[in-house]
């Protein structure tokens, strides 16, 4: 109850660009008229494997890889931070992110590409991975993910890659006041090209 009480009336309206509190308000009047809640998870959280399971779904990957990659982010990384939705004991989609910085192996790439002194990569957190099932989207529960992540990290400013072709993210991120870096950056050759996007929080940038 403290928790959806903390999420109806939050002190602090945090988000890209200049969000009212009334937005964040009616989200959590939404979240539980809709039926879900959102709760932090890490390595050691009892929905680990579950949000293991919804990275497969959305992205796929072997399993233990993912489960190491996502608990390298989680153990090793730092602000980190991650949120999981649920509906009842459903663990229906889940987000994650750190700090990006020098030396970490995406944050380098973008920086060769927009250069390392553009002001978006400086003192920013990377929301890394965003997913719901796709049986809960289109209910507003990928945007709480990404309103509450953001509100939960400390940067005033945040980065995110999608790929170009991934049109329904894109729309999300725009919605809320992302703004491209770079219009398709490939980072691995072969693969789809990915768009950088940044967003300033509060900050009026
Ligand atoms: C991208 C993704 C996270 C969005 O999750 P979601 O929970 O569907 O997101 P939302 O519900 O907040 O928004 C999706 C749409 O539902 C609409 N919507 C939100 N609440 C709604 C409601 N109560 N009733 C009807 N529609 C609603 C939104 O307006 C939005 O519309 P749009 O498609 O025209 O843009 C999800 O599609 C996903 O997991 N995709 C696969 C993984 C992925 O691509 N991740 C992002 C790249 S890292």
């Amino acid at each position: 109850m403290a928790k959806i009480i903390r999420y109806l009336f939050p002190y602090v309206a945090h988000h890209c660009g200049k969000r009212a509190l009334t937005t964040r308000f009616m989200r959590g009047f939404i979240s539980i008229t809709s039926g879900y809640t959102l709760e932090p998870f890490d390595a050691a959280s009892p929905y680990f494997d579950e949000v293991i399971r919804i990275y497969r779904e959305a992205f796929g990957g072997e399993e233990n890889a993912i489960r190491a990659f996502i608990a390298r982010y989680a153990n090793t990384l730092p602000d980190w931070r991650g949120y999981v939705a649920l509906t009842g004991a459903h663990v229906a989609g889940m987000g994650f992110g750190t700090r990006s910085l020098p030396g970490q192996w995406w944050h380098d790439r973008v920086a060769v590409e927009i250069g390392a002194d553009h002001p978006a990569l400086q003192d920013a957190w990377v929301l890394v991975d965003l997913a719901v099932r796709s049986a809960y989207r289109n209910r507003g529960i990928g945007a709480a993910l990404l309103e509450t992540l953001l509100a939960s990290q400390p940067c005033p400013r945040a980065l995110l890659s999608t790929e170009v072709a991934n049109a329904g993210a894109r729309r999300l991120y725009e919605r809320n006041g992302w703004r491209y870096l770079h219009p398709g950056l490939v980072f691995t050759p072969g693969q789809q090209p990915f768009v950088v996007m940044g967003c300033a929080i509060n900050s009026g940038e």
